[in-house]
């Protein structure tokens, strides 16, 4: 409660603007939601499952913080959060596509049906194109504003989610490299976020691990963890003016795990 006092105004970086967060109410779009309001911002955190929205909504100021309910896969949904957004606050300057499922944990193409695949395309893809085709509706006007989208250290690799999810993330990237193009010329900035693994309820039910189980999986970068709140660090960055010339970025936040190929013992 209150967490504004916490950082001098100086200190905020995200004084007057305005935020939607999709899947604002668990893991990383959670974090999100409490840095962005720290650093200044209104929130306005837009997810599915409405009690645990409700409660960090509370838990923030509701003066400057808001919760609708909003189906990412749902254009009706959608657009009212962004006219919420706009009402409630006045403007839209950040876009956070955060929302997003893992799917079925099947990895053999054979087992896995056209809607298991068009179901997690359906929320991490398309619910990334009317997150930003309708953020875009708000921003154009104003002439400015940031779109970010949480894809994955699997938007740049293949072999470490299933098939679904790992074409997911590849899309968003695709779509935010075109957005990226097009809403440049309006001065809106598109980019991505891309973590590897991060210990939230998603994370850990599609791998059947408790926090200790995820921590093992393979990191390049030894002696430290990836926590929400370095995702949320990222996107931070990438909503403040600190990044004003950043756009059709994906910033990876993955300790270096992407790039490198364990099979190889160069430095074991
Ligand atoms: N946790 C990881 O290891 C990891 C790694 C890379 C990328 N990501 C991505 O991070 C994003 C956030 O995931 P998380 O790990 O914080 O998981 P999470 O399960 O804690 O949060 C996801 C949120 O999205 C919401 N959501 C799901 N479907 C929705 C829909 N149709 N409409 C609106 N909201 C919906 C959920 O209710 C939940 O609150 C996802 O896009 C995920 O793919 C996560």
């Amino acid at each position: 409660m209150g967490s504004f006092s916490l950082l001098s105004a100086a200190a905020r970086r995200l004084e007057g603007k305005v935020a939607l967060i999709t899947g604002g109410a668990s893991g990383i779009g959670e974090s999100t939601a409490r840095l962005f309001s720290k650093h200044g911002a209104k929130v306005v955190i837009a997810d599915i499952q409405d009690e645990l929205g409700h409660s960090i909504y509370k838990d923030l100021s509701p003066q400057s913080t808001s919760f609708v309910h909003c189906d990412v896969t749902k254009e009706t949904d959608v657009e009212n959060a962004v006219n919420l957004a706009v009402s409630k606050f006045g403007k839209l300057d950040i876009m956070f596509n955060n929302a997003g499922v893992s799917g079925v944990a099947k990895i053999d193409i054979h087992e896995i049906t056209k809607l298991e695949f068009e179901q997690v395309i359906g929320v991490n893809l398309v619910g990334v194109f009317l997150g930003t085709k309708h953020a875009a509706r708000a921003m154009i006007p104003a002439r400015q504003g940031s779109i970010i989208s949480t894809a994955s250290a699997c938007s740049v690799i293949g072999g470490s989610a299933p098939h679904g999810y790992t074409s997911s993330k590849h899309g968003m990237v695709g779509l935010m490299r075109n957005t990226a193009v097009e809403l440049g010329r309006f001065g809106i900035r598109v980019n991505c976020v891309s973590p590897h693994l991060v210990a939230t309820p998603m994370a850990k039910d599609f791998f059947k691990l408790d926090d200790d189980g995820v921590h093992s999986v393979y990191s390049n970068l030894k002696g430290r963890v990836l926590k929400a709140k370095d995702v949320a660090e990222a996107a931070l960055y990438l909503g403040s003016d600190e990044s004003k010339y950043v756009s059709g970025h994906n910033l990876l936040v993955d300790g270096g795990f992407s790039i490198v190929n364990p099979g190889f013992f160069m430095y074991a």
